[in-house]
């Protein structure tokens, strides 16, 4: 990991015996029936931050959104990442039963150094998303000193993510400073070649990262539904798969500015619906039938990666290669997990989201240098945009 970050992190600070406001991000996905917790990777992720104010003498007032609530709607609580926090920290954790009023400012400060109180749902207000600098200041009322760990939420101009920030001392988090050193590592200093792998469904989510990245790295390897208007712009005939009509244009564009650089499929894995059953079949880039979809890349596009891949010293993968939620099309991405998990000497960077989760399935997680927690933020963060949750905190020096 490089150190790109110019930001005040904790370690920056003196904690002791301050109330240290922190804005976590805790929006995790949780089962719709018993609002069980099924990923809870953002928790264990703040850990190193929590632990290391505590054991530096601070108490915490934890603040965070779950999901997105139309006002103060139960099922959107906070309360069970209070219960699995308590777990995984060892130590009691305080439910607060709303985000700002006189009850939560006087509980926030009654804490003594070691305790640690969890707000409600940020999102309960609707001043929150509108950055209401009142509800900020009321928000700023329970710390001393405000620190953003929330990297997934960095990319929001939001009361709790940016606001506060104006009146409290801001510092970055552990994960806020692993993120950015991680991603703006890999995207400023390199080690070469550097090739990043881009899928999902839409080119349009994609062409900011196309565009910021192209001049930067040495191959774009494109794949997921976005490589399906890629095909279509180069006349192949694409059959039923998900095209983008609107984005032929820019996708020609972008591969004349990119002529070297871009390796897009040769070969699919189609299916005749989209569905788990459908039959699947691999068929050249040139062979898609009417009435068929591209649902994954084919073993030869796969092969291809590999090739650029092994030889890669920098990697960085955003958005999966097919429909890996159906196993007979998850092949491409399960592949491109494994061969990064194969490279040892290299320095591998996933994006948050779908991307996070293919390596999850692939149970190759551990193997990657960095698993960024931010699906929007890191993406807003690879298109070379400022996030305003980061620039909102001290410089260093
Ligand atoms: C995320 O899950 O990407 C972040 O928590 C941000 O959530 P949002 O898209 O609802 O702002």
């Amino acid at each position: 990991m490089l150190a790109v970050m110019n930001k005040k992190t904790i370690r920056d600070i003196d904690v002791q015996a301050k109330r240290v406001l922190v804005r976590c991000d805790f929006n995790v996905p949780q089962d719709k029936q018993d609002l069980h917790i099924t990923d809870d990777r953002r928790i264990r992720e703040a850990l190193p931050t929590l632990n290391y104010l505590l054991d530096h003498g601070a108490a915490l007032v934890l603040m965070s959104h779950l999901g997105r609530p139309k006002g103060k709607e139960a099922k959107y609580s906070l309360k069970p990442v209070a219960v699995r926090l308590q777990e995984l920290l060892g130590r009691p954790v305080q439910m607060a039963d709303d985000v700002i009023g006189a009850a939560v400012t006087a509980q926030a400060h009654a804490l003594q150094p070691g305790d640690v109180l969890l707000l409600e749902n940020v999102r309960f207000y609707p001043e929150e998303e509108k950055n209401d600098p009142a509800f900020a200041a009321q928000l700023a009322k329970l710390g001393d000193i405000y620190v953003n760990d929330a990297f997934g939420s960095a990319h929001r101009a939001h009361a709790s993510t940016r606001g506060v920030a104006d009146y409290l001392p801001a510092v970055a988090g552990l994960l806020m400073e692993k993120e950015l050193n991680y991603l703006g590592g890999a995207l400023e200093n390199p080690k070469r070649p550097f090739s990043a792998i881009l899928g999902g469904a839409k080119i349009g989510d994609k062409i900011g990262v196309i565009q910021n990245l192209l001049p930067q790295v040495d191959a774009i390897l494109i794949g997921g539904g976005m490589a399906n208007t890629f095909a279509k712009a180069n006349g192949y005939a694409v059959g039923d798969s998900l095209v983008e009509e609107d984005k032929l244009q820019v996708a020609r564009e972008i591969m004349q500015q990119g002529a070297t650089k871009l390796i897009l499929p040769t070969d699919w894995v189609i299916g005749d619906k989209f569905a788990a059953d459908a039959q699947a079949r691999v068929v050249d880039l040139a062979s898609v039938p009417d009435g068929w979809r591209i649902l994954d890349i084919g073993p030869a596009t796969l092969k291809l990666f590999e090739q650029n891949l092994r030889a890669a010293k920098t990697v960085v993968w955003n958005g999966p290669m097919g429909v890996f939620e159906f196993p007979k099309f998850a092949q491409g991405t399960l592949g491109i997990a494994h061969t990064l998990a194969n490279l040892h000497d290299a320095i591998t960077v996933i994006g948050g989201g779908d991307s996070a989760a293919a390596v999850q399935a692939a149970g190759v997680a551990a193997q990657m240098s960095h698993v960024s927690t931010g699906g929007g933020a890191s993406l807003e963060f690879m298109e070379g945009r400022i996030l305003p949750g980061v620039e909102a905190l001290q410089n260093k020096n």
